[in-house]
């Protein structure tokens, strides 16, 4: 038995709630343990860039710990303690809900999983009485699923919201296995009265339990999803691509490809080396850790910032 957990940021038992409810409940029957949490209904403060749980972690004084004393530890639990997290959005401006990205910004740094490998390994090797070391939790090999729900007609409208919501799952190093987007979930058409869409979640859920009952790493997170998408790491189809060249960009895991024309369409190719640095995998999140670990050291103060700050401290007050 494993625990599936669900993330709504939609409207009380509007689309959102209902799709994750439904996936859970196939879970559920499975005999899986399910907990389902609305992060709205929770205080959950936004992050205000003090950095505090970055250099509590590189210091070796906390394990992330954020100056915010709210309910976001609620959350955390549950998503530490689950081994599959299902998170579901509604569309807000092409995008997901402003709420859903303060709980990103809060799993940020504090809960990646390379800064804290990283921090783990250091303070055993520094050794000495009443080591501080992470939740071993923040370790569990975990997947997830996302799901957006948008009420315009067109899919156009929903373009950015899967894509972004791929950082809620980065951080914690979540292997995604399935995304999906209901668009058209106008008012007046609540999901209850769409059986193609119900009969989504269900497939949903048949992939959270198969992937659940694998018995290898890699059939556990093998990518289940419905379309294969242009990336071949993520599955999605989001690139940035640089005028007057080939080169394009993956949003969601930082790579980069080519661009070629075959027979009329184009394909992309990442080489095997780039897809090994996307940020979804342990070494591109150590990319980035090494980076920040090295600028925190190398960067260089700006001397008299005080006195240089002074002409813009009242500007358009
Ligand atoms: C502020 C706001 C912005 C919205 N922007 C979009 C949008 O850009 N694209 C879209 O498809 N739907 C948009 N919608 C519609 C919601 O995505 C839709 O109501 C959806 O059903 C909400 O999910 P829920 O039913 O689970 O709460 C917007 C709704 C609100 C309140």
């Amino acid at each position: 038995m494993s625990k599936v957990l669900a993330l709504s940021f939609g409207r009380k038992m509007s689309n959102t709630d209902v799709f994750l409810k439904e996936v859970l409940l196939k879970c559920q029957e499975a005999g899986h343990e399910i907990k389902f949490l609305r992060p709205d209904d929770l205080d959950i403060k936004p992050c205000t860039g003090c950095c505090g749980c970055v250099v509590g972690i590189m210091s070796g004084r906390t394990n992330g710990t954020c100056i915010h004393k709210d309910d976001f530890h609620i959350v955390e639990d549950a998503y530490y303690d689950a081994d599959c997290v299902l998170i579901g959005s509604p569309v807000y401006e092409t995008s997901p809900s402003g709420t859903f990205k303060t709980f990103c910004d809060r799993m940020g740094p504090s809960h990646d999983i390379s800064f804290l490998t990283e921090a783990k390994k250091e303070r055993l090797a520094r050794g000495g009485e009443n080591v501080l070391l992470p939740d071993e939790r923040a370790f569990k090999p975990r997947i997830g699923c996302l799901v957006a729900v948008g009420g315009a007609r067109t899919e156009n409208w929903t373009i950015m919201t899967i894509p972004i919501m791929y950082e809620s799952m980065m951080s914690a190093g979540v292997d995604v296995i399935d995304t999906h987007v209901y668009y058209g979930a106008m008012n007046v058409q609540h999901i209850l009265g769409v059986p193609e869409e119900m009969a989504r979640a269900d497939r949903m859920a048949e992939n959270v339990i198969a992937a659940l009952a694998a018995k290898t790493d890699e059939e556990r997170t093998k990518w289940r999803g419905e379309s294969e998408g242009a990336c071949p790491v993520c599955h999605q189809s989001m690139f940035r691509v640089h005028p007057g060249s080939d080169r394009v960009e993956c949003v969601i895991c930082g790579i980069e490809g080519k661009v070629l024309m075959k027979a009329g369409s184009f394909h992309y190719e990442f080489s095997e080396s780039e897809q090994a640095r996307s940020r979804l995998t342990y070494a591109g999140k150590l990319e980035h850790r090494n980076e920040i670990a090295d600028g925190a050291m190398t960067q260089k103060k700006v001397e008299n910032l005080k006195a240089l700050k002074e002409k813009y401290l009242h500007v358009g007050e």
